[in-house]
């Protein structure tokens, strides 16, 4: 067995990429991954039927929880959408990705046109098929059953947006034809700087934080019922967004992405954003018992 593994293992430093690795079984996340369209079910596929669908390869990226690179084994995205929403979903808006711990990206489709987005789904060397985030207070995760990660060493623009684009626990994929989260949209008429705050805030907020029930489930609301421009001294809110270590010890937010250029600035629209949200408040769909009086 042992001997077994280590001729294997020569093999595949030898250059033959192409050799079906064993996905390290690891933890108890559970080994499917469920497609769906409009928030019907489309098909529900393991991983081990996905790496039969599409060539896998070794793929390094920087990997910006650990702020170092790392190599995974991982299946081109596109390739598999093609086979599981076919050609159609190049027309689609975005992709939400629910993931087992509840964070939920939407992750624009234009960014699978424009960039090579892979689902990773172990380690290239064998090792546990987990890291270790160190952003949020050096939580140790498991990946699987699929982690989104991009060929993103030296693109600028996916370092500044991998907050929101590249999620692991991925257990769920839901593609999109229309913009989803209506609530979180700023009032109409809105200026330019709400306008980019809330860019900002999908791309660096939302996939863990609701706005008036719309967004991701990892972190609490933000405006409903009370919103934090109401609660929170204007100060502390930015330095929060830029650097909440500073102010709550064991704190699990993660600051601001380091790869943002003018990361002032943008925590500052965020905040002229989250006021504007602060005047268009509305009650979640769905009933979450800790609003109730
Ligand atoms: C990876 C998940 C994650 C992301 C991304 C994230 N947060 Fe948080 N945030 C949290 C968690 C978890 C908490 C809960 C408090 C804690 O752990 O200290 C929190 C708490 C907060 C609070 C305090 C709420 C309260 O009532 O105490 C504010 C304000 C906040 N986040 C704003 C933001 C903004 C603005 C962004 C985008 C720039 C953001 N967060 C991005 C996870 C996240």
């Amino acid at each position: 067995m042992r001997i077994q593994r280590t001729v294997q293992y020569l093999l595949l430093s030898a250059g033959f990429l192409a050799l079906p690795l064993p996905v390290a079984s690891f933890a108890a996340n559970p080994d499917k991954v469920e497609f769906k369209k409009e928030g019907k079910a489309v098909k529900t596929i393991s991983v081990d039927d996905l790496r039969a669908i599409t060539r896998e390869r070794s793929l390094e990226v920087f990997e910006p929880h650990e702020r170092r690179n790392r190599v995974y084994r991982a299946l081109p995205a596109r390739a598999i959408f093609d086979e599981v929403f076919g050609k159609d979903w190049e027309k689609a808006r975005e992709i939400v990705f629910t993931a087992i711990d509840g964070f939920q990206p939407s992750v624009p489709v234009k960014r699978f046109l424009h960039h090579d987005g892979y689902f990773a789904f172990a380690n290239e060397n064998k090792g546990p098929f987990t890291l270790t985030n160190k952003l949020q207070n050096e939580e140790a995760v498991t990946l699987g059953p699929l982690y989104l990660v991009w060929d993103n060493i030296g693109s600028k623009e996916l370092l500044e947006t991998w907050v929101s684009d590249m999620p692991y626990q991925i257990k769920t994929i839901d593609l999109k034809m229309k913009e989803g989260f209506p609530n979180m949209l700023p009032p109409s008429g809105s200026s330019e700087d709400v306008q980019r705050g809330f860019d900002h805030f999908r791309t660096q907020c939302a996939a863990c934080h609701t706005i008036n029930g719309d967004g991701g489930g990892k972190a609490p609301e933000l405006n409903y019922p009370e919103s934090v421009v109401e609660y929170i001294k204007p100060e502390y809110l930015k330095r929060w967004i830029l650097a909440p270590q500073t102010i709550r010890y064991n704190t699990h937010m993660p600051a601001l992405a380091e790869e943002i250029s003018n990361r002032e600035k943008v925590a500052g629209e965020i905040i002229v954003y989250l006021k504007a949200m602060s005047g268009a408040k509305r009650a979640p769909s769905g009933n979450p018992g800790d609003i109730s009086r």
